[in-house]
């Protein structure tokens, strides 16, 4: 053999002499590379049950990166970044994947709110085009509290499964109070707590509890039907003896807190969503709090409050059994509803939903938003997490993250440098680590949404099918709430609160003072 043609030979089998020391030499420039490599070997898309997330660098070449559904959402995550960074957008792109599956029961609570009109008015139309069953839409519940045509079940006093009275009545005053932004004051929680409580035992709306704020006679002939001796005594004397002016005074809040008519359509209506219902099956449930119409802020914050907390308890609650599927709930912009308790109940959540077969996935702007509601969350974030997806951040967050990052060994200056790298990533960029394999994080770029691929199934869904999906399952036209059901607050408590009338004909709601 010539050595022409050995030449040519080793260049077929090998490459390029001159390429291969290049390749040399720019991995021992860049100790990184080892690292990435093996990140990119443990995280190869391997099958069609695959969870694209992310594209990483390495080799010149862009490795598409992911992991089995199962390893995926077994992974306590956070999702964290500036604002337009890319969270919401890494979210849907992993649902989208998720969904297609349709094994694995959903829940993604968005406090904005955008997230689930995406989901909604793009992404699932989207997916029905694209091979998912239209069963699917029989498993999709969806509450939108400020819908103006769809009226979710949310009687938050309709007795939950599993769930002890007194338990669902302090949930329901916490909400209260977390919307009222000021705290009641002992005594004042502790007779809302009560009122809610024969709420709940005689299957009655939470307007009710205005009526009796008013009439100690009307509460003293509900509470003569509970099986409760204390309560039946508390309302014949304790009640009384309460101070008139704080009931007054909370009658006030919660009629200035329940007169946006909506709201009590959907506390009074005939039935209430189960959680532990929606975690029983594949499907997907979104609930979406945000977008109040002016003035009624504290309602959105009342029912983000209530229903977080019933999404935490049915969490904490689920039943496992072998066949149980794993069930991922993911949270968008929390911070708004969270109020002391709920968030007690998500940092237990954390530390023990790996045992319920339950992801949890929290998506937040800054560790501070959430370090103001609770320090204990950022705290129970910290031990529990086990996926991290870091887009760019704030200075501080950046350098909270450094434990993460890969290690450099080129002095102070270039670890600096690393830690101010996050707080300038492009957007769709971040820094993704998943704690068990023990690597630091790697810098990827979230795969790219088509968008317009989605919004162009939206328009292409005919206006029917679009309706089914705003509505879901848990929700009813307004005209199908049973009026007869719907306490008028108004009446209730006219002489308590001043405030201006409805305008004739409309609605819609009038701004508060
Ligand atoms: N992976 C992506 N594919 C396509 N477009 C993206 C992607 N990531 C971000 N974008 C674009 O950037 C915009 C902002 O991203 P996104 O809404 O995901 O940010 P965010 O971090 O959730 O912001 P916020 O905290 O304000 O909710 C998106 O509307 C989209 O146009
Ligand atoms: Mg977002």
């Amino acid at each position: 053999m010539s050595g022409g043609t050995l030449r040519l030979l080793q260049r077929l089998l090998v490459g390029s002499e001159e390429r291969i020391a290049r390749r040399w030499q720019a991995r021992l420039m860049d100790p990184g590379a080892r690292e990435r490599r093996a990140f990119v070997r443990e995280f190869a898309i391997r099958g069609r049950s695959d969870i694209p997330v992310g594209l990483l660098e390495g080799g010149g070449n862009w490795n598409l990166i992911g992991m089995p559904a199962e390893r995926l959402i077994s992974l306590r995550a956070s999702i964290a970044g500036g604002t337009g960074t890319g969270k919401s957008s890494w979210l849907i792109g992993v649902l989208v994947a998720l969904l297609r599956l349709d094994a694995y029961p959903v829940i993604i609570y968005d406090a904005k709110g955008e997230t689930v009109d995406e989901l909604l008015e793009h992404v699932i139309p989207y997916l029905l085009e694209h091979g998912l069953p239209d069963s699917f839409l029989d498993r999709l519940r969806v509450v939108r509290v400020f819908d103006r045509t769809n009226v979710p079940q949310l009687n938050l006093t309709l007795p939950q499964r599993g769930v002890p009275k007194e338990a669902q009545a302090f949930a329901v005053a916490s909400a209260v109070e977390q919307a009222l932004a000021e705290p009641l004051g002992g005594r004042m929680h502790h007779v809302l707590v009560r009122l809610v409580s024969l709420c709940i035992e005689l299957r009655l709306p939470l307007t009710e509890v205005l009526r009796w704020l008013e009439d100690a006679n009307g509460f003293q002939r509900a509470a003569a039907r509970s099986a409760d001796i204390a309560l039946r005594e508390y309302a014949r004397q304790g009640f009384r003896a309460e101070n008139k002016e704080s009931l007054k005074a909370l009658a006030a809040r919660l009629n200035a807190l329940l007169f946006w008519p909506d709201a009590r359509l959907a506390l009074c209506s005939p039935r209430a969503l189960s959680f532990s219902e929606a975690l029983s099956e594949p499907g997907l449930t979104l609930v979406h709090t945000g977008s109040p119409p002016a003035g009624a802020e504290r309602l959105a914050r009342f029912f983000g409050a209530a229903l977080l907390g019933m999404i935490v308890r049915a969490l904490l609650d689920r039943e496992v059994r072998d066949d149980t599927p794993r069930a991922l709930f993911a949270a968008e912009e929390i911070q708004e509803s969270l109020g002391p308790e709920e968030a007690r109940q998500l940092s237990r959540l954390l530390s023990t939903a790996r045992f319920k077969r339950e992801a949890v996935w929290l998506t937040n702007q800054s560790r501070s938003q959430l370090h103001a509601v609770d320090p204990g969350l950022v705290a129970a974030m910290r031990a529990n997490v086990e996926l991290n997806v870091q887009f760019r951040s704030n200075p501080e967050d950046a350098a909270a993250f450094e434990y993460m990052l890969p290690i450099n060994r080129d002095g102070e200056a270039a670890r600096r440098d690393l830690i101010n790298s996050v707080a300038r990533l492009p957007q769709r960029h971040c820094y993704l680590a998943v704690r068990d394999t023990g690597m630091t994080a790697q810098l990827v770029r979230a795969p790219r949404i088509d968008f317009e691929a989605m919004r162009a199934s939206g328009r292409a869904t005919p206006d029917e099918t679009k309706e089914r999906i705003r509505r879901g399952i848990v929700s009813m036209t307004r005209d199908q709430v049973p009026l007869v059901n719907v306490v008028d607050v108004t009446d209730a408590v006219d002489e308590v609160v001043d405030r201006p009338p409805l305008p004739e004909g409309t609605d819609e709601f009038p701004v508060l003072g």
